[in-house]
C-alpha cells in the first residue's frame, strides 16, 4: 500500500517531494522498476533528442539531486541554474547567459534589445522567428521582419546585400536595420546548415554597418556535430545566441540565452515585464546540465554509429535512407510500396524498443531523426530488428 501511494505521488507530478522519495528507492519494487527507463533501451528516431516520459524525468532529476547537492534557484538566479548558465556562457564563449521559459522568448527578446530604436530586423523566410513566433516582433515588439533567402535554409551575403539595398533605395524614411538573424540548423528545411563561411562574411558586414546579429541555435550542438564548426566559433559571428533545453538536452522545457553582460543583464526586467519570471527553473536546468555534460562526444559517437548503420539498413531489401544535403540529424526513410509503413512503425515499437513514424511526409518519405538514443542498442540489434520489421509489414 505505502508503495502503491508513492508511485501515485510522483504521478501526481509533485516534484518538490521528489527528493524526499530517496530512502525508499532500493527497497520498492514498483519504484525499483522506474530506475529501469524504458529509455535505456529505447532507440527512438522521431523525436530531436532524449525524449522523457513524467515518471522517468522524475527519476532523473532525482538521480540528479541525489548525486550533484545542487541548490533550487530562486526566481532563475542561484543554485543548478546558475551551474547551466555559467556553462553555457563558457560553451558559447559568451559573457553571460540566461534561462528563460521559451526559445520563442530568447529569440524576440534578443530582437528587440539588440535594435534599440531601430526597426527592421532581417531573416531567413523559413526561420522560425518569421514563420512561428505568431509575428510577435511586429505585433508586440516593434519591429519589422524583413524575409530573405525565400523557401532555403542557406543565406548567403549577397542576397543579403541585395535586400537592405532595395529597402534603402525604395524607403525614403530611414528606419534604421538592427539585427541579421540566422537560424542554424533550420527546422523547416529539414535541418539544413548554413554555410559558415557565409556567415563570417555577413557577420563582417554586418559589424561594419553596425548591425547586431542573432543566431537562433535552437539545436546548435547538432549542426555542429554535422558542420564540424564549434559551438563557440559559431558563437563568435553573433552578439546573440540562444540555444534550447528541450530539443536535445531532455528538459521539459527552456531556453538559454548567451552574449554580453550588458545585454543579458537588461532580460530579467524584461521577463518579468512579460510575465516570463519563473519561480523554480531548477528542474529544466538539473535535467539539460545533465545532458549537456559530455553531449559533444556522445553524439559525435551517435553520428558515427548513424553513418554504419545506415550503410548496413541500406543493404535489406525494400529499404532506403538518404541523407539530406548540406544536411544535419535529419535522414529520410524510403520504403518500397509492398512494406506498410504503420505496421513496421508498430512492429519495432512493440517487439524491438525502436520508435520510428508510421506515418510518411507528403514526399513519401519516413523522416529519421537521429538522437543520443542510437547508443542504446547495437548496430546489429538495430539492423536486426529492421530485418524482422520488414517481413512483418509487408
Ligand atoms: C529553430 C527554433 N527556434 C525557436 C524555437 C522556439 O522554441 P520554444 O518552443 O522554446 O519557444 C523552436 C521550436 O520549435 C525552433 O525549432
Amino acid at each position: 500500500m505505502a508503495s502503491f501511494n508513492r508511485r501515485k505521488f510522483i504521478q501526481s507530478g509533485s516534484l518538490a517531494a521528489v527528493p524526499f522519495l530517496a530512502p525508499f528507492q532500493i527497497k520498492d519494487p514498483i519504484q525499483n522498476k522506474l530506475t529501469n527507463y524504458e529509455s535505456e533501451r529505447l532507440v527512438d528516431f522521431t523525436f530531436d533528442g532524449v525524449f522523457l516520459n513524467p515518471e522517468e524525468y522524475s527519476q532523473k532529476l532525482l538521480d540528479i539531486c541525489q548525486k550533484n547537492k545542487m541548490g533550487r534557484d530562486f526566481y532563475g538566479n542561484g543554485g543548478i541554474v546558475r551551474k547551466l548558465e555559467e556553462k553555457m556562457a563558457a560553451i558559447t564563449g559568451k559573457e553571460k547567459a540566461i534561462f528563460m521559459p521559451s526559445g520563442t522568448m530568447a529569440n524576440e527578446f534578443s530582437l528587440r534589445v539588440l535594435s534599440g530604436h531601430k526597426a527592421k530586423v532581417f531573416v531567413q523566410e523559413t526561420s522560425h522567428i518569421y514563420r512561428d513566433e505568431g509575428d510577435a516582433a511586429q505585433s508586440v515588439h516593434n519591429k519589422r521582419l524583413v524575409p530573405v533567402a525565400k523557401g532555403k535554409a542557406e543565406l548567403t551575403l549577397e542576397e543579403l546585400k541585395q535586400a537592405v539595398s532595395y529597402h534603402n533605395k525604395g524607403e525614403v524614411f530611414k528606419s534604421g536595420i538592427g539585427v541579421i538573424s540566422i537560424e542554424v540548423p533550420v527546422r523547416r528545411c529539414d535541418a539544413k546548415l548554413v554555410d559558415i563561411k557565409e556567415i563570417e562574411k555577413i557577420s563582417e558586414y554586418a559589424k561594419a554597418n553596425d548591425i547586431k546579429m542573432h543566431l537562433d541555435g535552437a539545436r546548435l550542438h547538432l549542426a555542429s556535430a554535422y558542420s564540424g564548426v564549434s559551438v563557440e566559433e559559431y558563437s563568435s559571428y553573433f552578439d546573440t545566441v540562444y540555444i534550447s533545453l528541450y530539443k536535445y538536452l531532455g528538459a521539459t522545457g527552456g531556453a538559454i540565452l548567451c552574449g554580453d553582460q550588458e545585454v543579458i543583464d537588461q532580460m530579467p526586467r524584461l521577463m518579468k515585464i512579460f510575465g516570463g519570471t519563473v519561480f523554480g527553473a531548477w528542474p529544466y536546468a538539473a535535467v539539460a546540465l545533465h545532458y549537456l555534460e559530455g553531449f559533444e562526444e556522445r553524439f559525435q559517437k551517435s553520428v558515427k554509429k548513424a553513418e554504419d548503420l545506415f550503410t548496413q539498413l541500406n543493404q535489406l531489401p525494400g529499404i532506403e535512407v538518404k541523407s539530406v544535403p548540406n544536411g544535419t540529424y535529419i535522414h529520410h526513410l524510403h520504403l518500397d510500396k509492398n512494406i506498410n509503413k504503420r505496421k513496421l512503425s508498430n512492429f519495432l515499437s512493440k517487439n524491438t524498443s525502436i520508435k520510428i513514424y508510421g506515418v510518411a511526409e507528403p514526399q513519401g518519405h519516413i523522416t529519421l531523426r537521429l538522437t543520443e538514443t542510437i547508443l542504446n542498442q547495437s548496430n546489429d540489434e538495430i539492423v536486426k530488428a529492421f530485418s524482422q520489421g520488414l517481413q512483418a509489414a509487408k
